[in-house]
């Protein structure tokens, strides 16, 4: 028996958003079905909603949420009805040549649910990122469900499901920032305030937040920012060598993903220093530097997809800082709204204007 519940699709490249009856499966072999609680506003979303990722339309949107697992299917042992989960979408296979190796956190062929969510007409959904949470239920593969406690409200736990487990990830997982380092970060939205935190957490001597935006730079000291710049007035580039003793910061994060700020992280980053790329770019974006300076600077350009995050190691963990006060996650919610108020959040988001939006459920 298929459940009908409501969801947020998109149809078509800059379409309307809106609120349809969404179709989901009972479980099968494999799968979960999630009674989401929550679910935040993520700038991906929006990438969806313009075209910006592929053109499999219609999406059901929304993918950085918690719940309670309501039914699994044939074969599951990962969780159980009753359990409080993340979801992820990095359900690593265990196989591919990246798990074979012993790295899952890089696994090439991850889990999604089997079957599919429909509209009543039996219309084929996207789940964005695999997932689709803007909606009372989602069906999902097992593995994508990670559990942790609890005690963290779903409005905080679900962040880790994308932008901030990124950022924070973008900073300890990818660029491997470590106590006495300094990081520069550029672009300070729910991603770049995430890398700041995680930066903050690893030890980080120096902490450089850049952004056009005044109120995001606030923020940004809040999660531990020790210096903040303004490249909408000041250039970033001599701003973060000013703040280094002239040499540029260890681990340069962009957390914008355009071909500007990617160009200025490259020349803020100190000589072997580490660029990480975390925001996306897009389809249209294309980079020209010249190949001396690509060697002659040396270090490393990396780019981060979903902080280089293992789940199932780094969510628990994570929840676990959260609960004991070491890991300000509650300031990433700047407002808990209804599955009706996502394309005003959307504007908010592009505004600047909040941080996270989370739809409560
Ligand atoms: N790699 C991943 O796994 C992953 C996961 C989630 C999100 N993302 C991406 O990360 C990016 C940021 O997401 P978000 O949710 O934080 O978005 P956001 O809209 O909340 O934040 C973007 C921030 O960048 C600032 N900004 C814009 N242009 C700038 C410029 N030229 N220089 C400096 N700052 C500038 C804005 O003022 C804003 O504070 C998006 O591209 C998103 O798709 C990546
Ligand atoms: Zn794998
Ligand atoms: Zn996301």
């Amino acid at each position: 028996m298929a459940t009908h519940v409501q969801g947020v699709v998109v149809r078509e490249p800059r379409g309307p958003v809106s609120i349809e009856t969404i179709v989901v499966p009972d479980p099968g072999p494999g799968e979960a079905v999630v009674d989401v609680a929550a679910c935040g506003v993520c700038h991906t979303d929006l990438h969806y909603a313009e075209g910006g990722i592929n053109d499999e339309f219609p999406f059901l949107l929304g993918h950085e949420a918690a719940g309670t697992v309501s039914a699994v299917g044939d074969g599951v042992t990962e969780v159980q009805p009753g359990d409080f989960v993340v979801l992820n979408w990095r359900a690593v296979c265990g196989q591919c040549r990246a798990c074979s190796r012993g790295r899952p956190q890089y696994c090439f062929a991850t889990h999604n649910a089997t079957q599919a969510m429909t509209l009543r007409d039996g219309t084929v959904l996207t789940p964005a990122l695999g997932i689709g949470a803007f909606a009372e239920k989602a069906l999902v593969a097992a593995g994508q469900c990670t559990k942790v406690s609890a005690e963290a409200p779903p409005e905080v736990a679900g962040l880790l499901g994308c932008g901030v487990m990124a950022g924070l990830g973008a900073a300890i997982n990818t660029g491997g920032v470590t106590r006495g380092d300094s990081v520069a970060v550029i672009g300070c939205g729910g991603v770049g305030a995430a890398a700041i935190a995680g930066a903050n957490l690893a030890g980080a001597h120096t902490i450089i937040a850049v952004d056009i935006d005044d109120r995001k730079l606030e923020t940004a000291r809040r999660f531990g920012a020790t210096h903040v710049v303004n490249s909408a007035t000041v250039d970033p580039v001599e701003a973060i060598r000013g703040l280094t003793h002239g040499n540029g910061a260890d681990v340069v994060i962009d957390a914008v993903g355009i071909p500007a700020t990617f160009e200025q992280a490259f020349y803020s980053r100190d000589l072997a220093g580490t660029v990480v790329l975390v925001g996306v770019p897009r389809p249209d974006m294309r980079i020209d530097l010249p190949l001396l300076d690509v060697f002659g600077r040396g270090g490393a350009l990396k780019s981060s997809w979903y902080g280089d995050c293992l789940p199932s190691r780094d969510f628990p963990m994570l929840i676990d800082l959260y609960l004991q006060d070491r890991l300000d996650l509650g300031s990433f919610v700047s407002e808990r709204i209804g599955l009706d108020e996502i394309p005003a959040a959307f504007q908010r988001m592009q505004a600047g204007d909040v941080l996270r939006s989370v739809v409560m459920l």
